[in-house]
């Protein structure tokens, strides 16, 4: 059965099962999916098998629109709140939610008791609500870690400076910590505090690794605070705004690649001169390594063939650590087949032709000289296989000067579908920064995309990528 057969036979299913007709259906999900998924929401919750197929149905169109939210129908929904003034916005939070059939679960802080009460919280979520880790009635099966798997998806907020401290650090002394750190499911959080404590570097270094760590993040937004005279950014994002990203971390759309295999390489790889030495670069692998957790979140089986880095292993993702040029290769070719090849290591060009067995001695004559020999390009290699070649191979060029040009220059040379060029000379800040600037150059011309995270940046590349694996992609 294709792919198409297989859609329609689920689509036949549910027709029967609403009542609805066929050309009802038909009108609707070519305009506007999300009605669909809307009417269908209120019945049972579409499964997830159906939404992979609708995005890919719609992604086959040609259109850039993705089926829209399905909705928090039917999904757990685990609500940790945190002890901050926004705590009241979360009893709206909860409303919403349950109205669009979500069951929703609480978890409350200490501080978030005095803020709002347990009662109100439990009210609206019309369960119990759960605030201690040493609970007697519910830690004989150790509750904290059922109640962590038992989430579609785990949603914080008011997310305090405290929380975030705490979850960026790997704490757990409290229930909504434990919980956070045993998460399976997509984790949003909704930061809410005074301006100055958002913009201090140790909230800023929470972020940004947890960011790292794959956490999601809605707001906060700048505006009035609670306390008078203060405003600025770090107002908590508001409960509409908050259950919109809920839906789509729950949404087909961030499952565009369910059922491909994505190879990706990131950081740089080591030469060895001698047992302790070696040649390098500057790579940090953030890039790469973004694009792996972002193909992950989108469905992908993803291998990330990786130089040494300092960052942790993407959650979700297959991780093969190497150190040299020829290591990698052998990785990546021992991981085909794949759908799609994202080369964004900064693999060396050149290797030591004689590695030392023994540490080269500082003698008292001339320094020794090293003798460079060429490494395997890597993306040429994979990109000109006749056998099992990725059917998306995409390349980063990474250069100093003339960019577009070099880039353009490389993607023939090298037989890759696309490259992402971008400017990493010294004043750029790309290489080991957060952002990065990049220049997507296929047969088709150029798109400049404007400076971003290199999460976004990521975020991009993989929508890119699910456009272009559908048939009438590009
Ligand atoms: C009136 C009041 C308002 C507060 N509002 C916030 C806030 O909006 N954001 C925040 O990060 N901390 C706020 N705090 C501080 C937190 O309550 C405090 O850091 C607490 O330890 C957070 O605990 P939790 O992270 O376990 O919920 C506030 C404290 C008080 C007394």
């Amino acid at each position: 059965m294709s792919l198409r057969d297989d859609f329609l036979a689920e689509i036949e299913v549910f027709l029967k099962a609403t009542g609805m007709s066929a050309t009802r259906f038909g009108r609707e999900a070519v305009a506007d999916p999300r009605l669909v998924f809307d009417l269908r929401s209120k019945g049972r919750a579409p499964s997830a098998r159906l939404m992979d197929q609708v995005a890919r149905f719609m992604a086959e169109r040609g259109g850039t629109a993705v089926p829209a939210p399905a909705g928090v129908g039917g999904k757990g929904v685990l609500l940790v709140i945190g002890g901050g003034i926004a705590a009241y916005k979360s009893l709206d939070l909860i409303r919403r939610l349950s109205e669009r059939g979500a069951a929703v679960t609480a978890v409350m802080t200490d501080a978030a008791q005095e803020f709002v009460t347990p009662l109100s919280v439990g009210a609206l979520t019309a369960s119990r609500v759960f605030t201690g880790l040493f609970d007697r009635d519910d830690e004989h099966d150790v509750g904290h870690i059922r109640l962590a798997r038992a989430a579609d998806v785990i949603v914080v907020a008011p997310a305090t400076a405290d929380l975030l401290a705490k979850m960026a650090g790997g704490h757990a002394d409290d229930l909504a910590t434990a919980i956070l750190l045993a998460a399976g499911a997509p984790v949003l959080v909704a930061p809410a505090m005074n301006p100055k404590m958002w913009a201090h570097p140790a909230t800023r270094r929470n972020v940004e690794a947890l960011r790292r760590d794959g956490i999601h993040f809605v707001g906060p937004n700048a505006g009035e605070m609670a306390e008078a005279g203060e405003a600025g950014i770090g107002r908590m994002a508001e409960p509409h705004e908050i259950l919109a990203t809920a839906q789509r971390l729950l949404s087909p759309a961030t499952r565009l690649l369910a059922g491909r295999h994505v190879i990706v390489t990131s950081g740089p790889t080591r030469e060895p001169i001698d047992p302790v030495r070696y040649l390098a670069n500057r790579s940090s692998g953030r890039q790469g390594h973004a694009i792996a957790a972002a193909a992950a979140a989108a469905g992908a089986r993803v291998t990330l063939v990786s130089g040494p880095v300092a960052l942790a292993d993407p959650p979700m993702v297959t991780v093969v650590h190497v150190e040299t040029a020829r290591d990698m290769l052998a990785a990546v070719e021992a991981a085909l087949p794949a759908d799609v090849a994202v080369m964004a290591a900064a693999v060396a060009d050149w290797r030591v032709a004689e590695t030392a067995a023994a540490k080269i001695k500082k003698g008292g004559g001339a320094p020794p000289t090293l003798a460079l020999s060429e490494n395997p390009d890597i993306l040429a290699t994979i990109a000109r296989r006749k056998a099992s070649r990725p059917a998306l191979v995409v390349g980063f060029a990474a250069e100093t000067d003339d960019l577009i040009h070099n880039a353009r220059d490389k993607l023939k040379a090298k037989g890759a579908d696309w490259i992402l060029a971008n400017d990493v000379s010294a004043g750029s800040g790309v290489m080991g920064g957060e952002e990065n600037t990049v220049h997507l150059i296929s047969r088709d011309g150029v798109e400049d995309w404007p400076r971003l995270p290199k999460t976004e940046v990521a975020e991009r590349l993989v929508g890119r990528i699910a456009r272009a694996l559908a048939p009438s992609g590009k």
